[in-house]
């Protein structure tokens, strides 16, 4: 398994639950476009911390079922119950349940893998004829759409592609999504976009930004991606409480196994 964020990381509840708490209304809306309820088999691949999975369970019910797979389930175990079991699992080295479900879900996990095709073809094999598989992953062509204009932060973004060039991490994953759902079989692709606006406050900062920057911000200064004054920088134009900017665009794709 690679994973270029630490998972041991003290604050990793805390950047998961951010993410949460900004991409979550689209998936739910993707669920609802969907028809997604009462009775229907949902797979959620990389679940996190579960919001997703919780969501799921409420809407499927007694009758339905929710499987939930993590390489790490720490989060998830306390969640099982009911319509929600819980499997530990590095989806990159064993195949998915085959041909079982409605829904099959992944966000922001097939982005860190290596080869995030191999995981899109074993989630269309898990999903029915006829079920939908959702694959949400961002593109890192907005990170740079940003008022007034910062070389601190064009530093920062550069220093994150360079370090993301030494590991598995592909920051133009989500355009490949829709491609990669076609090329699993894949029929009546659906395609949705948002990116996150970012402003900076004076008293918190741009805490999305500062939770990414700040893991990944040892190992920059360790390989001489950045300086201290360009942490300093970044930290105080994220502080000044007018830039605007936006992270990341989150590039949510689905499509249905033939029936
Ligand atoms: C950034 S989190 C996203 C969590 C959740 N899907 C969400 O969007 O809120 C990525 C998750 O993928 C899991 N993960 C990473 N590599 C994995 C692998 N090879 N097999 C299973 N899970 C993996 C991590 O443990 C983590 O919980």
């Amino acid at each position: 398994m690679s994973y270029i964020l630490d998972p041991a990381w003290a604050d990793e509840r805390d950047r998961l639950e951010s993410l949460s708490a900004f991409y979550d209304q689209g998936t739910t809306e993707i669920c609802d476009r969907l028809g997604l309820g009462a009775g229907w088999r949902c797979l959620d691949v990389g679940a996190g911390t579960g919001s997703i999975v919780r969501m799921l369970a409420e809407r499927v019910g007694p009758e339905g079922e929710v499987l939930a797979v993590d390489a790490d389930t720490r989060f998830l175990e306390p969640l099982a119950g009911g319509p929600l079991t819980v499997r530990a699992m590095d989806v990159t080295a064993e195949p998915l349940p085959e041909g079982r479900f409605d829904f099959v879900h992944a966000r922001l996990i097939l982005e860190h893998l290596h080869r995030p095709a191999d995981v899109v073809r074993s989630m269309a094999a898990a999903a029915k004829p006829g079920g939908w598989v959702v694959v949400e992953d961002l593109d890192w062509s907005t990170v740079l759409t940003i008022d007034p204009p910062s070389e601190a932060h064009e530093r920062v973004v550069a220093a994150c592609h360079k370090l993301y060039a030494g590991s598995a991490y592909d920051a133009w994953y989500g355009r490949k999504v829709p491609r990669q759902l076609r090329e699993a079989g894949l029929t009546d692709i659906g395609i949705q976009a948002v990116a996150m606006p970012a402003q900076a406050d004076t008293e918190r900062g741009q805490p999305d930004w500062e939770m990414w920057i700040g893991q990944l911000a040892p190992r920059m200064l360790a390989q001489g991606l950045l300086t201290q004054a360009d942490l300093d920088a970044f930290n105080r134009q994220w502080h000044d409480g007018e830039t605007v900017g936006f992270g990341p665009l989150m590039v949510s794709a689905w499509g249905r196994r033939p029936a």
